[in-house]
């Protein structure tokens, strides 16, 4: 898959990736949401050969510099739909990036004729949410304190809510139970 936008590339990751993936991956270490507390720069040569033979991991390339300044994760379910995930490095958060990246991807993939996307999120991480609802995903469930990531002091399992996003390809003609037969594993 390769993706262009004004700023960015999508594609797959590629074996050099492997710095620039250690250094966003590094900062996810103590992270409040979307962490990785075991991630070190040994596991970044590990993950760097699994993500370039992935067709689930692509990297955001940023063009100016050929940075890879972060990735998305397209995950594949049952019944030919994808879960979406995202994260980039901090110090290119919160400058457009995620939702023009997820948007990208998002298109891409209906038009390869993905049926549903979803992504899940907790409630406090709200520039998660917020690129989910930018893209068009619609907000269809709530679950209350179904997951826990980390522990309390006292060794309690420490629970957080979920929302649960997702949006149906609007190309998709399902009247009277028809699919659209060009529907694909594949992107
Ligand atoms: C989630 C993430 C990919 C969003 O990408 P981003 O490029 O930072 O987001 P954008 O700049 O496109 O902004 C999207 C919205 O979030 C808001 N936002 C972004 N960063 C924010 C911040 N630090 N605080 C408050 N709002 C923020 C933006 O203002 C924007 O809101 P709007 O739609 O009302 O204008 C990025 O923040 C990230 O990598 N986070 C860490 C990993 C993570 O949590 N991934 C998701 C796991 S479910």
């Amino acid at each position: 898959m390769k993706i262009e936008t004004d700023d960015l590339i999508i594609r797959n990751f590629d074996m050099a990736d492997e710095n620039d993936l250690c250094e966003y991956m590094l900062q996810r270490v103590a992270a409040e949401f979307e962490s990785y507390p075991n991630f070190t720069p040994e596991k970044a040569k590990e993950e760097i050969v699994l993500r370039s033979k992935s067709d689930e991991f692509f990297a955001i390339e940023f063009k100016k510099t050929h940075k890879v300044i972060g990735n998305i994760y397209l995950g594949k379910r049952n019944f030919n739909t994808r879960e979406l995930g995202f994260v980039l490095n901090v110090d290119y958060q919160n400058k457009g990036y995620g939702s023009i990246a997820s948007k990208a991807v998002f298109d891409f993939a209906f038009k390869k004729g993905i049926h549903r996307i979803y992504a899940e999120c907790a409630p406090q991480n709200i520039p998660s949410w917020k690129v989910m609802e930018r893209v068009g995903l619609k907000r269809e469930a709530h679950f209350e304190k179904n997951v826990s990531f980390h522990n309390d002091d006292k060794g309690n399992p420490i629970y957080w809510d979920t929302y649960v996003y997702a949006a149906i390809n609007p190309n998709e003609n399902d009247v009277n139970g028809k699919m659209n037969p060009s529907l694909s594993d594949d992107l």
